[in-house]
């Protein structure tokens, strides 16, 4: 394992993404402000200096990137470990790659690269903020300081801590990728809600009935599950 701090970086993502050749598997890059981070769509991802833990690490492993629809629910569900175990409550993954807590955002997953060359897996877990009053966010954010009375969090502690969660899962890792089939079934934010979902220009909608052992989301759409 290796971890990269920087003080300040476009993005951490785009720097893996820049430079995976000079680095190993399970290489860790993290910054306290980036100028340039982004989110899935290509959307903004903002975060004022030391308010948000911003981490990416990247995966080589050949075995893990041929699995690679299960990288980031497993990396969602490492991280409701990791915030369950502060004892935060009501954590719940929202199928593909977000965090929730009591219906407000508290973490994004991004999943970038190059099957089979290498994927960055990229962390924005909301931290020090007080309030998204500015943001004009599509849906209800929350942050760790939120949640807990006001507390501060330590950017560099956390992001430590949370690298060690990471870490010693994949290094003790014997590919069951089944590992975590119950603790996501039971973390499924979406589950009884109605969704529309468009999987390679298919428009399906309905009422979540479960996430399977592939981590597809199962959906009921009237007439059957899809
Ligand atoms: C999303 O919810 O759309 C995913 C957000 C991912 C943001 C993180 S912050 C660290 C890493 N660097 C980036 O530019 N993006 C990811």
């Amino acid at each position: 394992m290796r971890h990269l701090k920087f003080k300040e970086i476009d993005s951490t993502n785009t720097y893996l993404k820049r430079e995976y050749q000079n680095f190993d598997n399970l290489t860790f890059v993290s910054t306290s402000f980036q100028t340039n981070g982004h989110g899935r769509f290509s959307r903004e991802w903002f975060a004022k200096e030391d308010e948000s833990l911003l981490l990416s690490y990247l995966i080589k492993d050949r075995s893990l990137i041929d699995n690679f629809s299960y990288i980031s629910m497993f990396t969602a569900a490492l991280i409701v470990k990791y915030l369950e175990d502060k004892g935060i409550k009501n954590v719940a993954i929202k199928w593909p790659n977000d965090i929730y807590v009591d219906g407000s955002k508290i973490c994004g997953i991004l999943l970038e690269g190059e099957i089979p060359h290498y994927l960055v897996v990229g962390i924005g877990l909301n931290l020090n903020q007080s309030n998204f009053n500015n943001f004009n966010l599509r849906h209800p954010a929350t942050s760790l300081k939120m949640l807990s009375n006001g507390k501060n969090y330590s950017q560099e502690d956390e992001t430590k801590s949370l690298i060690n969660v990471i870490n010693s899962f994949w290094d003790n890792f014997s590919n069951d990728w089944h590992v975590f089939d119950n603790f996501i079934k039971n973390h499924n934010y979406l589950k009884n809600m109605r969704v529309k979902v468009t999987n390679q220009a298919i428009k399906i909608e309905g009422i979540v009935e479960d996430i399977d052992s592939e981590c597809n989301l199962l959906i009921n759409n009237g007439k059957e599950i899809v």
